[in-house]
């Protein structure tokens, strides 16, 4: 390759590194640091321990193995700071990380600097890594969502309903009418393409399958439509729900999606307390809610290949983390909208490897491979992803019980 070229791509790589740091600790902005140690459950993390957790992953995969001379800030930091690495070695208990008090919100930005400055070095000097820096990258972008979405969570508790984002306004209308677009199937490529910029190990693969003909919806399904299936008895009817579901809603007394109040007016956001539009897209529903919905609509979950397929022919994004709302947003009518951004969409399918598959060596290989066991598939990212982080072969994947996530529905039919 020229040696132009090949500046131009560490120009880029420089560029997008310090964007996408940049964008972690822009997030925390309005914040205030008795926010930063906030952990309401184990399965969401405080946001200081994710400002620190992504600094690790490129401390511990990038600068300690392959900048010479690198010191790691704080030994220590490699098991504090450890999320599941068990090639690494122990972690700090996840349940216990709202514990860390230290280090400190400064020490936290002390070491993303020190990190960044040393990763600026292996940036201009390594292009034999720019795939694992990219996978930094990336990883730096799913903790950014999560950042969010456990921030909602944690905040959730406190009946003062704290804001730190902006409220969406709408105009009370329901969403535009829900129609189906048909899909003849037949032989397809499923997966992502070997020649694409950047995609996790988990997205390939790309092989043959066989799609039988199917129906999509055209938009993810309301809040609207959503609080008729409560009205209609939804959570009290067995017959609408898989044995676990039923064991779940049962078990907790579930009623409603997590964040709406009993009165189903109105719903926790991240700008405080609001009325729930009715032609807004649904978000905070589990896998088992998701399957009772399309059972009682007389229809079921895609597939993720169905859904990729579908996903390939789309052209009309929602809403991102880039709009500063962190809200999914009102449905509009179309074909095929909203299929990437505003809600991660639950998919019929276990998340499985793809025939091939094959977990990279060493520790870092432990990333998706090990997790690909009683999950299920969600698509399409969400309001609180980035736009560029998005593409129709992304597989995120989640356990049925969790609703935490920005996760709604979009229904199928056989065709
Ligand atoms: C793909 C969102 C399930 O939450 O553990 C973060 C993302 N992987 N660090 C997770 C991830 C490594 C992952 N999910
Ligand atoms: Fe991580």
């Amino acid at each position: 390759m020229p040696e132009t070229v090949r500046q131009e791509d560490r120009r880029e790589l420089a560029s997008a590194y310090a964007r996408i740091r940049r964008l972690s600790e822009q997030l925390c902005q309005p914040l205030q640091p008795e926010d930063m140690s906030l952990q309401a459950c184990a399965d969401v993390s405080p946001p200081r321990w994710h400002l620190a957790h992504t600094t690790w992953f490129f401390e511990t995969f990038l600068l300690v193995p392959h900048l010479p001379g690198y010191q790691p800030v704080n030994p220590a930091y490699e098991v504090l700071f450890n999320s599941y690495y068990n090639g690494i070695g122990e972690q700090y208990p996840r349940p216990q990380r709202h514990l860390l008090s230290r280090p400190t919100q400064q020490e936290v930005m002390h070491w993303r600097h020190h990190v960044d400055h040393a990763m600026g070095q292996l940036i201009v000097s390594r292009p034999d890594l720019d795939a694992l820096i990219t996978l930094g990258l990336n990883h730096e972008q799913q903790h950014q969502e999560l950042l969010l979405t456990d921030l909602k969570y944690s905040l959730s508790f406190n009946p003062l309903a704290p804001a730190i984002s902006q409220p969406l306004t709408s105009d009370g209308e329901p969403a535009p009418p829900l129609t189906f677009q048909d899909f003849t199937g037949g032989k397809i490529q499923h997966g992502a393409n070997a020649d694409e910029p950047f995609t996790f190990d988990n997205e390939g693969p790309q092989h043959p399958v066989w799609l039988s003909p199917f129906r999509l919806a055209n938009r993810p399904i309301s809040n609207g439509e959503y609080r008729d299936f409560i009205n209609d008895g939804g959570y009290r009817r067995p017959e609408l729900w898989l044995s676990d579901g039923w064991a779940w809603v049962q078990q907790h007394h579930i009623q409603r999606p997590l964040y709406w109040q009993a009165d189903l007016l109105n719903h926790w956001t991240l700008a405080g307390l609001q009325a729930i539009s009715p032609g807004q897209i649904l978000a905070h529903v589990n896998y088992y809610e998701a399957d009772a919905y399309a059972r009682w609509a007389g229809c079921r979950l895609p597939t993720e290949q169905e859904w990729e397929h579908a996903a390939r022919q789309s052209k009309q994004p929602g809403s991102f983390v880039e709009n500063g709302r962190y809200q999914a947003g009102q449905a509009s009518a179309g074909l095929l909208c909203h299929m990437l951004g505003d809600v991660w969409e639950w998919t019929a399918s276990a998340y499985l490897p793809y025939p091939g598959f094959r977990s990279a060596q060493g520790a870092v290989g432990e990333y998706n491979g090990k997790f690909m066991c009683n999950q299920m598939v969600l698509r399409g990212g969400s309001c609180v992803s980035s736009q560029n982080h998005i593409r129709p072969s992304y597989r995120n994947f989640f356990y049925p019980h969790h609703r935490w996530q920005f996760s709604g529905i979009r229904l199928a039919e056989d065709g």
